[in-house]
């Protein structure tokens, strides 16, 4: 029995408050662990959680300030956590084999099936505990922290292994946007129920340890037909007729949305467009609809200032049939304060040119066979952590020409970077800004460019259909 659509409250997720704090950093922890939510009222799910809640609590960070986060491991299979977007020392990016195993585990049990193996010279955790580091010397914008587990990741987050992660800097704070209630973090991500009210994930095998990926007929992606923000089914939030703030994640797993919001009377609202994965624009972008592919943010504006008190604005998906072509919907319910839409944005905007590239690169994403079944390919080849698949020199300039055989939204680690062309054409008005995931349309190629900059050591880039980057869809990218 699923709930009528904008029945359930919005909740947001609680801001985890440190365990410590210097003049020039802060130490969280987390617990990694099984836990039974309510989701579907009336029903108890269990989910794996950071820290009980899905999503897994907030952190608030500073620009330049250091974040340390000590994570224990309490669930009944190893993890990696990444923090994505972040600019993030190899040592704690949550590379896929960097596991932190639970307790009782042994280096081999943690091998799996996946015909990937562990191997020498990879970092192997052997403690239920483990620290990751952030810098955090990076622009002011949402990441969110998942779980990365190589073969695993998208039964992980599938089940509730993602939170939210903000970076605020000076730019940010002088310019006058909506604070504090009227800025609202959205965590949007379909999941599909049995009728024990239970998640159902089409795992080859469900204890996470064996066979890797997902049923025959799942493999283009998991899709759900709940959709849940911040953890609610289609759930209901009450504004004034001010301005917000709304800070949207796509984490879903395989799930493409194309969000409008739309009064009761069916007129659109714009959605005007501050920022993008990477942070803030420089100058805003009017969007009638916007699409946003698993892994993107987009940080937006929506102005209530017309629309009469009692009326519901729907935040809906174009893409979506029946249940899933609705998100959440807002009830306007009393009278707030209008602010203006600042007209320009940050000045920080790095600035790159095609002349400026050291190299040109070609990367296809294209369907294949791994170990004998359907996977997906990075330049024709599955992940393997053994294999040096891209090498950037520090500092350098590069320009990445993604080709597509369909959908696949594409994420690089460590980095930002700008769009420069979608097929031989302009990229597209939501293409603004600097993105750490682009997605590439079926049949599209997309060149991107970008500096390698921050640090050296192995990353990844792969595509954030989580289902496409299990079953082969990653590569490794070293910075030398
Ligand atoms: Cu959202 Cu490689 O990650
Ligand atoms: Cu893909």
């Amino acid at each position: 029995p699923l709930p009528q659509p904008f029945s359930v409250p919005l909740p947001i997720p609680s801001v985890l408050a440190p365990v410590a704090s210097t003049a020039d950093g802060d130490r969280y922890e987390m617990v990694q662990m099984e836990t039974e939510a309510e989701i579907i009222p009336g029903r108890s799910t269990r989910l794996w959680t950071y820290n009980g809640t899905f999503p897994g609590p907030t952190i608030e960070s500073r620009r330049g300030r250091h974040v340390t986060v000590a994570h224990r491991n309490e669930l009944p299979v190893p993890t990696v956590v990444h923090l994505h977007g972040g600019r993030t020392p190899a040592s704690s990016d949550g590379y896929p084999t960097d596991l932190v195993l639970p307790e009782g585990w042994t280096e081999s049990a943690s091998h799996g099936h996946g015909g990937h193996g562990m191997t020498d010279g990879l970092a192997v955790v052997t403690n239920v505990q483990r620290e990751y580091g952030f810098p955090l010397d990076q622009r002011a914008t949402m990441l969110w922290y998942h779980d990365h587990r190589m073969d695993f990741t998208a039964p992980a987050i599938w089940r509730g292994l993602a939170g939210l992660h903000f970076v605020r800097d000076d730019i940010e704070d002088a310019l006058d946007l909506p604070r504090g209630d009227h800025e609202l973090p959205l965590m949007i991500a379909d999941r599909a129920f049995d009728a024990d009210g239970q998640l159902a994930y089409p795992s080859l095998d469900p204890s996470l340890t064996g066979e890797i990926g997902v049923e025959e007929p799942f493999t283009a992606g998991v899709l759900g037909d709940v959709i849940l923000v911040n953890g609610a089914p289609w759930p209901l939030h009450e504004v004034d007729t001010g301005l917000y703030r709304l800070r949207i994640l796509n984490a879903s797993n395989a799930r493409h949305y194309e969000l409008e919001a739309v009064t009761e009377e069916g007129r659109r609202l714009p959605l005007v467009q501050i920022g993008a994965d990477q942070g803030l624009l420089s100058a805003p972008v009017r969007h009638e609809r916007l699409p946003i592919a698993p892994a993107e943010r987009y940080d937006l504006l929506l102005d209530f200032g017309d629309v009469p008190v009692g009326t519901k604005v729907r935040l809906a998906n174009r893409l979506g049939s029946g249940r899933t072509a609705d998100v959440m919907a807002f009830h306007v319910v009393r009278e707030g304060t209008s602010m203006p839409i600042p007209e320009s944005l940050a000045d920080d905007l790095p600035e790159w040119d095609r002349s400026e590239a050291a190299v040109v690169r070609d990367i296809a994403f294209r369907a294949g066979r791994m170990n004998g079944r359907h996977g997906w390919l990075i330049d024709g080849l599955p992940f393997d952590p053994n294999r040096t698949d891209v090498t950037a020199r520090l500092g350098d300039i590069e320009v990445w020409r993604l080709i597509a055989d369909v959908h696949h939204p594409v994420h690089l680690h460590l980095v930002g970077f700008r769009v420069l062309a979608r097929g031989n054409g302009e990229p597209l008005p939501h293409d603004a800004g600097l993105k750490d995931t682009i997605a590439l349309r079926p049949g599209e190629s997309a060149e991107i460019i970008t500096r390698f900059d921050g640090y050296r050591g192995r990353y990844l880039f792969h595509c954030h259909n989580a289902e496409h980057e299990d079953m082969g869809m990653m590569a490794n990218l070293e910075i030398v």
